[in-house]
């Protein structure tokens, strides 16, 4: 088969280590850098060009980063129309970028999630801070990533002064229940193509309550148990991909989903876990296209 990376830098831990597992297999497999396609979308034959050459594969895989979500999901978009197989939609990859869209699909799937409250007035601040029954909790910025504006405010006054600074900067925030419980840890769950192929804990570093590797947390594997894999595999699911990190906090009325990645980084679950995850999405796309 011939199989694309859709990823800026093919020195990327995840890139390398996909690439690596589809050649092992026998496939024919390319990085591409989607910023770099454009696209012939007027045509009757969609094509999809790449430093001067049409593209024609039988599977993409997009790695597609954070700060360019919406070129990278027209891209994957233009290849689901020349009916190319993707793992994830770019339906899929803007549902799941979307922390608060990602939250309301859960919730309308009855997936458990810690409580969480969304406004755009700071007239309404009290009302937001009720909603998840009060102070301490955490306030949580839609474009963040790797804990990077994820803020917990211990008290009531705290959280008052952090919302109303968010919203002076024009930020749209999620403020939600803070999971104590979980103490600093989190849970990452790999899924793949319906089944949960690894997993891993998360613990933060001392003084911290996120488990954010990138923040120094320490990665450990992690079996989990029957309901903790229903949900990893209803969330991912409910967003409708078929490569999913899933990531849960312990919270005492059972495990809580709070964010599902669908490009997930494969480095720190491969060395915690000892699992081969980029061989399991090169078997899923054997499964998937037909020979
Ligand atoms: N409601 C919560 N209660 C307790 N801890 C939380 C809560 N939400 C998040 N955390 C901790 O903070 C960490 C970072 O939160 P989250 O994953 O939501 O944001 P992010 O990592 O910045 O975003 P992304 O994963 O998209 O990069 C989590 O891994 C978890 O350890
Ligand atoms: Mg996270």
């Amino acid at each position: 088969m011939r199989i694309a990376v859709l990823s800026r830098q093919s020195s990327l831990y995840s890139t390398s280590r996909l690439v690596e597992a589809g050649r092992d297999r026998g496939h024919d497999v390319r990085v591409v850098d989607y910023l770099r396609c454009y696209m012939d979308i007027t045509s009757r034959k969609p094509a999809i060009i790449y430093q001067g050459e049409k593209l024609s594969f039988d599977a993409i895989i997009p790695r597609i980063g954070a700060t360019y979500t919406f070129y990278g999901a027209a891209v994957v978009r233009q290849f689901e129309i020349m009916n190319v197989y993707t793992p994830a939609t770019a339906d899929a990859i803007s549902r799941a970028r979307d922390k608060l869209r990602s939250l309301q699909v859960l919730a309308q799937r009855g997936i458990g999630m810690p409580v969480t409250s969304f406004a755009h007035s700071t007239k309404d601040i009290d009302g937001l801070i009720d909603v998840v029954g009060g102070a301490p909790l955490v306030v949580k910025l839609l474009e963040g990533t790797q804990g990077v504006g994820v803020v917990l405010a211990e008290t009531h006054k705290a959280a008052e002064s952090v919302i109303a600074a968010f919203r002076q900067l024009d930020a749209n925030i999620l403020v939600q229940e803070f999971v104590e419980e979980a103490k600093g840890a989190d849970i990452r769950v790999l899924v793949v193509g319906g089944k949960v192929v690894a997993a891993m804990e998360r613990t933060a570093g001392i003084g911290e309550f996120r488990a954010n590797l990138h923040r120094g947390a320490k990665a450990s594997p992690r079996t989990l148990d029957a309901q903790e894999t229903e949900i990893a595999l209803a969330a991912t699911k409910a967003m409708g991909l078929e490569v999913a990190g899933v990531d849960m906090l312990e919270s005492a009325h059972g495990p809580v989903v709070i964010e599902v990645n669908a490009s997930p980084g494969l480095e720190g679950i491969e060395t915690s876990s000892g699992v081969d995850v980029a061989k399991s999405v090169i078997e899923l796309i054997e499964r998937k296209v037909a020979p």
